[in-house]
């Protein structure tokens, strides 16, 4: 576990003191995971470590049971759903299974079994044994062999209803082949995304600049719960089905007789699924499972056990979230402890600083590994991961190895605290970190060798210069060649053109149009000319604001090396501290600040001309405060600016006037101590009624 994990204290030396402030951090630590996990698809710890936490609320709850709390963990599923998509109450709930690490785990729970049955020691118990499958779970009910409904687990009582998204997974089937199913019968059981479906989809993702997916389980989710049918249609998904809720006939007496009617119905059944008759067949076929798991096209993380015969399952009924019938017992993920020789900084496209763990190659579960990701700043601080440390890795599935934490005795002792520079190490530009993000990020973006083809692309993007023919692929091809190394260099490829002809793939006339198209976008927008400069946060709208504000480039330019225009900036409409402070990291880098004026050398940017109507309140600064009842604050600002006026977020000395409706507060007292004009909204509305 993590280096604070690590120095919990066991279980059996907690007092009962202690055992109470567990139990409180660990079901906040699960509600909080929980959260993340089945709400927001965005987990932050491996299911490993989330095992670990249940693992230890069960153990401190077997050992002091008058102490579980109401809210204990134990006693609920999930989370509850997230409400995009309209609730079903699912009519059998969808519960849980305990889980199991160790093989004395097993023996207990066939144990336990018997003694709840009276079933001497020599009793047969057939189980049937599964992989479990690291996907959905879903509850998919038909109707005389129809599918009706398709339902998400949600909080295992209510989930949500993906009927429309399901229907188009061609492993489910819309009718049930055969003439024995029942009246109604919930079929559950799992959605998956093969693996090496996830691995393109992710590629393809990354290509469009898309969310790439953390795991297949992750992309499962993600591309089911869509809210436009089509995009789940577009991605391979899959279904195994081990289960069943509520059901007017079963097709068996045994769960492994359902099964063969599931196949028989249509449905895919795991192939790896057998029926053992002694505990020792069971814990073969979990080894053998378990060996089989890295050749599989799909993700498993255990294999469960069920009771097979429905009689004794319909006996031992269930314990809370889970039946007392069947078990998981879980893969251990795969773990290794190894020396940490550096951390390393890496460059994302967008600028982010991301910290790699360089090991001492070491053998995890069967493959060397020798990087891992430290995640982020706060990651390498909360772990107190150093340089030189003994560090446990773990590998689980297709996840990128991480690293869980250090071995305290073999630290050695001059070891630091590691530094996380705050220079980009692919440039040397400040690496700022925003209020709020966990990343730290480079601010030499046009600059930055690792940063430049993302930004290039950006500058000849369609709503910025917009340079028809100049697509992604001939920016890689012109960077690699040091054709383009920054924008300018784009409206000097003129000089190349003999050499441009000459390349693979290009000829006289494909040359002279992308010239064409390149002089065509010589002169640009002051708007379009700031949104291409890929400055963190200003978006098309931004730059718009500024534009509006500002006029010519210079003006911006020159309110930015004063403490007064920096200050005035933040109280233009639309601006704020957050984009105050990017232009300020921009422009404060001395590169970037070289990158543009060798722009300005090459291009011609117009000043923002304000298509606005003459009127009283033209090239006045108005501020809006409190509620207007007539219009929206969106619809109040575009008025007074095609009047020709310009908003402001608050009041200084600068503004002309305050419309205040009712509710004004501070700005109002403001405007009131400045000796500001104000007026309330019947005389807005005279303005815009004397203006029409
Ligand atoms: S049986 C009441 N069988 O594991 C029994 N579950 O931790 C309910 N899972 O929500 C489940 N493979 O998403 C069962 N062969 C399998 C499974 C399986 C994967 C998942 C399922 C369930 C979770 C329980």
């Amino acid at each position: 576990m993590s280096g604070k994990a690590q120095t919990h204290k066991p279980v059996e030396k907690l007092t009962p003191l202690e055992a109470v402030a567990e139990l409180e951090r660990l079901a906040k630590e699960i509600a909080h995971h929980n959260k993340l996990y089945y709400q927001e698809d965005a987990p932050e710890i491996s299911d490993a470590e989330y095992d670990a936490l249940w693992h230890r609320n069960a153990a401190i709850e077997a050992r002091f049971p008058e102490l579980i709390r109401k809210d204990s963990p134990s006693h609920q599923v999930g989370a509850r759903p997230s409400g995009r998509f309209t609730k079903i109450k699912h009519a059998v709930p969808m519960l849980s299974l305990g889980n199991a690490f160790a093989d004395d785990d097993i023996h207990d729970f066939v144990d336990r079994i018997r003694r709840f049955l009276k079933l001497d020691a020599a009793a047969e118990i057939p189980f049937v044994v599964e992989p479990k499958i690291d996907g959905l779970s879903i509850n998919l009910r038909y109707k005389s062999g129809v599918l009706i409904q398709a339902a998400t687990r949600g909080d295992g009582t209510e989930g949500e209803d993906v009927t429309r998204n399901v229907r188009t997974i061609k492993e489910i089937p819309e009718k049930l082949h055969g003439k024995d199913a029942p009246d109604v019968i919930d079929v559950r059981g799992e959605i998956y995304m093969p693996k090496s479906a996830f691995l393109k989809l992710n590629e393809r993702q990354a290509e469009k600049g898309e969310k790439v997916f953390a795991n297949p389980r992750n992309a499962a989710a993600g591309s089911l719960r869509q809210l436009d049918p089509s995009i789940t249609a577009s991605r391979p998904l899959k279904f195994f089905a081990y289960g069943w809720g509520e059901a007017s006939a079963l097709p068996a007496k045994t769960h492994s007789g359902v099964l063969e009617a599931f196949g028989r119905w249509g449905f895919i059944v795991n192939p790896l699924i057998k029926v053992c008759k002694t505990e020792a067949e069971v814990l073969a076929r979990y080894r053998y499972i378990e060996e089989k798991r890295a050749s599989l096209d799909y993700d498993i993380d255990g294999v469960v056990y069920k009771v097979d015969r429905l009689d004794l399952q319909a006996r031992l009924g269930f314990v809370a979230r889970a039946p007392r019938w069947a078990i998981a017992h879980k893969f251990s993920a795969e773990k290794a402890t190894t020396k940490l020789l550096d951390i390393d900084i890496q460059v994302g496209r967008t600028g982010v600083l991301t910290p790699v763990a360089k090991l001492q190659p070491v053998s995890v579960g069967g493959v060397m590994v020798s990087n891992a990701t430290l995640h982020n700043e706060d990651e390498i601080e909360r772990k107190d991961i150093r340089i030189g440390d003994t560090v446990i890795v773990q590998r689980a599935g297709d996840v990128i190895p991480q690293i869980l934490g250090f071995v305290q005795e073999k630290r050695p002792r001059d070891a630091k605290p590691y530094k996380f520079p705050h220079v980009c190490p692919a440039c040397g530009s400040h690496a700022v970190r925003e209020e709020g993000e966990v990343a730290r990020r480079c601010t030499g973006g046009l600059i930055c060798p690792e940063q430049r083809v993302e930004r290039l692309r950006h500058f000849v993007s369609r709503n910025a210069f917009d340079i028809e023919g100049l697509g992604e692929k001939h920016i890689v091809a012109f960077w690699t060649d040091k054709l383009i190394e920054s924008p300018a260099d784009i409206f000097r490829l003129s000089d190349h053109k003999a050499e441009l002809e000459e390349r693979e793939g290009w000829g006289k006339q494909s040359v002279a149009n992308l010239l064409k198209a390149i002089e065509a976008r010589r002169t640009i927008a002051l708007d379009r000319f700031l949104y291409a400069l890929g400055i963190r946060h200003v978006g098309e709208v931004t730059a718009r604001d500024l534009a509006k504000a500002y006029g010519t480039f210079d003006a911006l330019f020159h309110a930015l090396k004063t403490e007064e225009g920096r200050q005035e900036l933040q109280s233009i409409s639309g601006i704020g501290p957050v984009v105050a402070q990017a232009l300020e990291d921009f422009f404060g880098e001395k590169h970037n600040r070289d990158v543009v004026h060798d722009l300005l050398r090459e291009v011609t940017v117009e000043p923002y001309v304000f298509k606005a109507k003459e009127s009283e309140i033209s090239g006045k600064t108005l501020v809006f405060t409190g509620n207007l009842d007539g219009m929206s604050r969106n619809e109040a600002k575009a008025r007074a600016e095609a009047l020709g006026a310009k908003v402001a977020g608050s009041v200084s000395a600068k503004t002309d006037l305050v419309i205040a409706g009712p509710g004004a507060g501070s700005k109002l007292k403001t405007a009131q101590a400045l000796g500001v004009q104000v007026i309330d909204e019947d005389a807005w509305m005279a303005i815009l009624e004397r203006s029409a």
